[in-house]
């Protein structure tokens, strides 16, 4: 296993390769969607791809396209989230957001552009595995999982309840299902996807998804407590816009306290699920601690 910082030089390294020349006549697409993804980003999500197929004994090469994919997938979510019709941002990534550079439309073309290359992708991938069908159904099952998780039972239908919870009393159940959708499952994707290529068993896909709802469940927890208590200049987008747009979310609803303590028993389910790899798993259980402590 590599280090986070390892895996991330790889993705930052290939980051646009799969972004194509549209021609002259349409080049801003290009330039739009590069835009999002080179400007910055933890790359959270296509770290978890590569390190997860690593883990269960896969080839990083292979994972890669899938971990580009990941990432085109997760960058368009947030050009789409960004823009006036949704929670209307003008900051991300310390940048201007993609609307306000490129204009509305070409936003959101720049997301359609970067969420069909990414379908285009995984699912082209497995077809170059045409001669050992036992690796193909894996690169196949890897190729569903994250279209599905990013589709309408997935992030779509997260930010569908996030933007409707706007208006809705928030329950606990609302606050957990928006949570799960549009956060958790583009985390949850990249793990499962990662083990899939790897040829991984059941056991160990069940226990790193409980690893991977959990800590994606808490990541957003904590993206919402920063937004109340973050420094905007380590964040890279406008804080404190949640309550004024009465979204759905745990620490305005049961206060920062219990968000903290929510926080922190997500993040110990979490590393109690991979409790069974012992220490060939610290990779995963040191980066749930850290994703506990960040401040970006
Ligand atoms: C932001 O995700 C959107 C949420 C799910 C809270 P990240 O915090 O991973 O954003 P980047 O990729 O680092 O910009
Ligand atoms: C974003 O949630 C989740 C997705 C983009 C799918 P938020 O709206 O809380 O993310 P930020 O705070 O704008 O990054
Ligand atoms: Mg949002
Ligand atoms: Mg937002
Ligand atoms: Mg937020």
């Amino acid at each position: 296993m590599r280090s986070f910082d390892e895996y991330k030089a790889i993705v930052n390294e290939h980051l646009s390769d799969l972004i194509a020349d549209p021609g002259a006549e349409a080049s801003v697409l290009s330039e739009a969607m590069r835009y999002s993804l080179e400007v910055g980003g933890k790359r959270l999500r296509p770290v978890l791809l590569l390190a997860a197929c690593e883990f269960a004994g896969g080839d990083i090469s292979e994972a890669l396209p899938y971990a580009l994919s990941i990432e085109y997938i997760h960058t368009y979510s947030l050009i789409h989230d960004d823009l006036p019709a949704m929670d209307n941002d003008d900051l991300r990534r310390g940048k201007p957001t993609n609307h306000k550079v490129f204009g509305e439309a070409m936003a959101i073309l720049a997301g359609d552009g970067l969420l069909s290359t990414a379908a285009e992708t995984v699912t082209g991938e497995p077809l170059k595995h045409a001669d050992d069908t036992v690796k193909m159904r894996g690169h196949i099952e890897a190729a569903h999982e994250i279209l599905s998780r990013a589709g309408a039972t997935g992030m779509i239908a997260g930010q569908t309840a996030d933007i409707r919870g706007e208006t809705l009393e928030p329950t606990a159940e609302l606050i957990r299902y928006i949570e799960l959708h549009k956060t958790a499952d583009l985390i949850t994707a990249p793990v499962r996807a990662g083990l899939m290529i790897a040829g991984a068993d059941d056991k160990m896909l069940d226990d790193f998804t409980v690893y991977a709802r959990d800590i994606g469940v808490a990541f957003q927890i904590l993206d919402d407590i920063l937004d109340i208590e973050g420094d905007q200049a380590l964040m890279g987008k406008t804080l404190g816009k949640d309550a004024e747009q009465g979204k759905c979310n745990y620490a305005y609803v049961h206060g920062l306290e219990a968000a903290k303590e929510e926080l922190h028993r997500l993040t110990a389910e979490a590393k109690s699920a991979l409790s069974g790899y012992g220490a060939d798993a610290s990779f995963f259980t040191k980066l749930a601690d850290s994703l506990e402590a960040r401040n970006n």
